[in-house]
């Protein structure tokens, strides 16, 4: 299963890029010209790779990644604000039309991993907080320019931007606008590991690998739980984490763990 031969894709325009090798999904934001900067058409694009990556049995983890050695993703693209985003009304349509992809990331049931050079910046962190794990190059710059801009940044973003650096770092960060380099990132707790550029990739690929060994269903409850453990806890879904529980006791792969340990092996985990 993990030897999956490479397939590639892409959407809007060749904008979104999406990718199989072993197991791992990969999909690049390609608009360099503009530092990867997201348009409505790449957010649509986004969502039907993630959907497809999703719903592909062979790929166990996601990688999402920045075209060139520039950035990650500068934000949403600012040159359709104009048209697009030029008052509350219409900054609520142009909202509405990513919500659904961004909902799709938040709730992915696939580990989900940021690999990030250059610059991260206000929709780009969206996308790195709603990934599971930030990986670095020791070059990248991190920031939420809204308050420079005039604009609101969304309930799901400071959710995420609080729960990764806490509040007062969240503050900081949204009232000045300031961009932050990787080490600082480091510190705060916004990216989980920095590397210099050269390594990066491999570094990345080398989680994606773990992660893709793994047993898929105890991934999947950790993934789960964790996101539950975030919830205010009325609003946590214990039942769910029963469930999963019980689908990995249950599971042919937990049988599978304990035998290759047993035998001295590495286990072959099928994901049921
Ligand atoms: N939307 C639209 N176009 C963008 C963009 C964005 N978010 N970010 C960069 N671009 C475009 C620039 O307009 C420029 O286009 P041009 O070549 O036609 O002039 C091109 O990308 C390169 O950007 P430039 O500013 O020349 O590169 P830089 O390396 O000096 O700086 C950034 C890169 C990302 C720091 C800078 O472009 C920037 O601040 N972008 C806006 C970031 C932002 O406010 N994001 C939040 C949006 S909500």
């Amino acid at each position: 299963m993990l030897d999956t031969p490479h397939k590639s894709k892409s959407y809007a325009d060749g904008k979104i890029l999406q990718e199989i090798t072993g197991g791992i999904g990969v999909i690049t934001f390609n608009n360099p010209d503009k530092r990867n900067a997201m348009s409505l058409a790449m957010w649509e694009g986004l969502g039907l790779a993630l959907t497809e990556l999703r719903d592909d049995p062979d790929v166990r983890v996601v990688i999402l990644t920045g075209a060139g050695d520039k950035a990650f993703v500068s934000g949403a693209d600012i040159s359709q604000f104009e048209k697009e985003r030029h008052n509350a009304q219409a900054s609520e349509e142009y909202s509405r039309r990513s919500a659904a992809q961004r909902a799709l990331l938040a709730d992915y049931p696939k580990p989900t991993i940021a690999c990030i050079r250059g610059f991260c910046l206000g929709g780009g962190m969206l996308v790195a907080m709603l990934a599971d794990i930030r990986i670095a190059a020791d070059d990248s710059q991190f920031g939420i320019p809204a308050a420079k801009l005039g604009i609101a940044y969304g309930y799901d973003g400071l959710k995420h931007l609080v729960s990764l650096v806490g509040p007062s770092w969240a503050r900081l960060l949204m009232y000045t606008g300031m961009r932050i380099d990787a080490s600082e990132a480091l510190r705060i707790g916004l990216v989980e590991r920095v590397l210099p550029d050269g390594e990066l990739w491999n570094a990345t690929m080398e989680i994606a690998r773990a992660i893709s060994h793994n047993a898929p269903l105890a991934i999947k409850a950790a993934k789960i739980t964790i996101a539950q453990v975030l919830k205010d806890s009325g609003d946590r879904d214990m039942a769910a984490i029963k469930d999963i529980g019980i689908a990995c006791m249950d599971s042919e792969d937990f049988r599978e763990g304990r035998r290759a340990f047993m035998e001295k092996r590495k286990p072959q985990f099928q994901g049921r």
